[in-house]
């Protein structure tokens, strides 16, 4: 009998269940896309519970799948992180939709504590910058909005979680209301350096702390799901924000690494050390991971719109019918003809943060056709990755050797190309590019004893694909400038 673990990826569009062997070969996997709800301009919501169906059941297909020799000894979670949710102790409800972390319903408390200057206090505690994206005022927003929500509240009956705490809660029949570090840094209220919530940004929010789950490291133990698995019992073991668990995944474990995911969005992380390392560039100070209660901590990117926009191109302007499409439409162009794709649809992330920009096309001639949108829609991807790497250069000091990449939006190997072209740097893609998951699994197995460090873990990392940057200098600053001109634009609108 050989020892297999089961990863769940809760992801921003889909949920997904893979088994890993301790290898790190994927053995069975399973996937479904659930409901978006964009209730108005600039809101976006999931319904908890139709995520805990669809979890659930492609975690029993991939089971089903599992040759009979292996047996599940564990499970790691990822998630996407941010997305804010209540319910009630009790009964288990959730008392309000979950608010998605692209969910822009709170730019006017952020502006208005701004104003009030309350950004450098939140900015020394947690790394974050006072923007919708994070959980604090999306949780102050539900708290408000319920009826009733404040008082229950009060008596201690509803607990908060990001996704990862409600699948747990869910999972263990109500017997554990937990998070780990990496999940907790992302909620505007946990010290990153103290490692613990932080009375202060409880207060400034209005956040009751009885609604608060435990926090835990990313490799500990987080309870025996009992429910949802038809009837199986294994041990949950490991738990980490997609982002970070990408990291594991990858094995970025010294300073200076970087990897960069592409999915929904697109996430660059540069491991810093054990010391939390502020930025000068707009970019977030977050933790990389915690592993016996050792913080190490990154600097990270955000960009809101990655796969998304080629989502958008499939299902609202419908001219794809699949994303793998692209990859022949950007390449049937000898260059972009000057068309940029700023993908503000839910505001921009970083270095800009801005929540109120919206999304533009430029550059337009009658000549202009799918596949000028399909290659600025991609080459908006690389363009924003650049920009990323530059501020994490500045604050570095040094320039990026090497980043390495992984999403299900990286197969495709001109995105691959033009984005080693864009930022003048070699792009590395690992044999397994579903690194989130990856990285789930091994932080469960490194519970487990199954791993005995992370050193253990590198040793696994190999490499798939390579690409060095090919276009000139000056190919590559025409265009950078086209895009440089299309986000004023963006940003002046
Ligand atoms: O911070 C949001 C992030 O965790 C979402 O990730 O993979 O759904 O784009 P993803």
């Amino acid at each position: 009998m050989s020892d297999a673990i089961l990863a769940i990826d809760q992801g921003t569009t889909s949920s997904r269940a893979l088994l890993f062997s301790r290898q790190g070969e994927m053995l069975a996997s399973a996937q479904q896309e659930f409901t978006q709800h964009f209730p108005a301009d600039g809101w976006v919501e999931h319904d908890p519970l139709e995520i805990w169906q669809v979890t659930t059941d492609v975690c029993n297909q991939a089971l089903a799948q599992l040759p009979a020799r292996q047996n599940v000894v564990g499970i790691g979670i990822t998630n996407q992180r941010e997305t804010t949710l209540v319910w009630d102790k009790s009964s288990g409800e959730p008392i309000y939709p979950a608010i998605v972390w692209q969910d822009r319903r709170t730019a006017d408390t952020c502006r208005r504590l701004r104003n009030e200057g309350q950004e450098p206090l939140l900015r020394e505690r947690t790394g974050l910058l006072l923007d919708p994206y994070f959980s604090a005022t999306k949780l102050a927003w539900i708290l408000d909005k319920v009826e009733g929500a404040r008082e229950r509240a009060g008596r201690g009956e509803l607990a908060f979680g990001t996704i990862d705490s409600w699948l747990i809660w869910k999972f263990t029949n109500g017997q554990r209301h937990v998070t780990d570090a990496t999940n907790a840094s992302r909620t505007a209220l946990f010290n990153i350096h103290t490692q613990q919530w932080d009375e202060e940004l409880l207060k400034l929010f209005n956040i009751p702390a009885s609604l608060l789950p435990e926090v835990l490291d990313c490799a500990a133990d987080f309870g025996t799901a009992t429910e949802g698995l038809e009837g199986r019992q294994i041990p949950i073991t490991g738990v980490a924000g997609d982002q970070h668990a990408a990291m594991i995944g990858q094995a970025c474990f010294a300073p200076g690494m970087i990897k960069s995911t592409y999915g929904t969005g697109c996430f660059a992380l540069m491991h810093t050390g054990d010391t939390p390392k502020a930025s000068s560039n707009r970019l977030l100070t977050t933790l990389a991971y915690r592993i016996n209660g050792e913080p190490h901590y990154a600097l990270e990117g955000s960009i809101f719109i990655a796969g998304a926009a080629v989502q958008w191109l499939r299902d609202k302007l419908g001219i794809i019918r699949e994303a793998a499409e692209t990859e022949a439409l950007a390449a049937s162009l000898d260059g972009n003809h000057g068309v940029y794709l700023v993908p503000a649809f839910t505001g921009l992330g970083a270095p800009h943060w801005e929540p109120d920009a919206r999304a533009t096309i430029c550059g337009l001639s009658r000549d202009s056709g799918r596949a000028e949108i399909a290659r600025a829609a991609l080459e908006a991807v690389c363009y924003q990755t650049r920009d990323l790497l530059e501020a994490m250069e500045k604050d570095a000091g040094h320039s990026t050797r090497a980043l390495r990449v992984d999403g299900g939006m990286i197969a495709n190997n001109w995105l691959l190309q033009t984005l080693a072209d864009i930022t003048d740097t070699t792009v590395e893609r690992p044999r397994m590019i579903e690194t989130t998951a990856l990285g789930a699994a091994q932080l469960a197995a490194l519970q487990l004893g199954l791993f005995a460090s992370l050193q253990d873990i590198a040793k696994h990392w190999t490499q798939e694909r390579q690409a060095s940057p090919h276009i000139d200098a000056t190919t590559r600053a025409t265009m950078i400038k086209g895009w440089q001109a299309a986000v004023r634009k963006t940003l002046a609108e």
